[in-house]
């Protein structure tokens, strides 16, 4: 027996629930003639510029971690296990603005890159200098590679501010947890006085 239809059904897009589905938006992704997609609101050009300063911190944050863990490794000496073990939760957490970072990329509509090849060819600072080798002179290393992140995080901040207050917000946190762990850093490093040496003995 043949269903009965009401005159306007077949215009009807119906979801699985039987609900009518509401209209697409109107932006210029979402008119049927393109498979790409951005965040609703935001202009293909802002996403692009976004993901694409998005991607320079992936990078950056990837070599993060991966350094992290090289000192974990490598640290040895007086001292050792605190700093063994202080480095694994900032491993974890660098880990994850990473993948955040990447799947930001993603829901702007990007591609993120997170290999090695990538990773290589697109930074723009030269390997982590030292292998094993005592606590002080790991931590002033690591103080510096947290500087470098540091300052290129506050430099994508200024810029993405007047691309997409989400993404900075997410930046905006993740700069408050990476200053918090330079902190831990420089508070092996610091004198009575506030002040760290530039060199350490060996
Ligand atoms: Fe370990």
């Amino acid at each position: 027996m043949p269903t009965k239809t009401t005159k306007n059904s077949s215009n009807r897009a119906q979801n699985g629930n039987g609900a009518r589905r509401p209209a697409p938006p109107d932006s210029a992704r979402s008119r049927g003639a393109t498979d790409t997609f951005t965040i609703p609101g935001l202009s293909e050009r802002d996403a692009r510029a976004t993901a694409s300063t998005l991607q320079e911190r992936l990078v950056s944050l990837i070599d993060m971690t991966l350094t992290l863990k090289h000192v974990h490794w490598n640290v040895v000496g007086a001292g050792f296990i605190s700093v063994h073990e202080m480095l694994d939760p900032q491993y974890e957490a660098v880990a994850l603005m990473a993948d955040a970072t990447a799947e930001r990329i993603a829901a702007l509509g990007e591609s993120p890159n997170g290999l090695a090849g990538s990773l290589v060819a697109n930074r723009s600072w030269d390997d982590y200098a030292l292998g094993r080798a005592v606590v002080a002179q790991h931590l002033l290393a690591l103080d510096s590679a947290y500087s470098g992140v540091i300052t290129s995080h506050r430099e994508a901040l200024a810029h993405i501010h007047d691309l997409d207050p989400v993404t900075e917000d997410m930046l905006i946190g993740q700069l408050g947890q990476l200053e918090g762990f330079q902190w831990f850093i420089r508070a092996h490093l610091e004198n009575g006085e506030g002040v760290i040496a530039k060199t350490s003995a060996k």
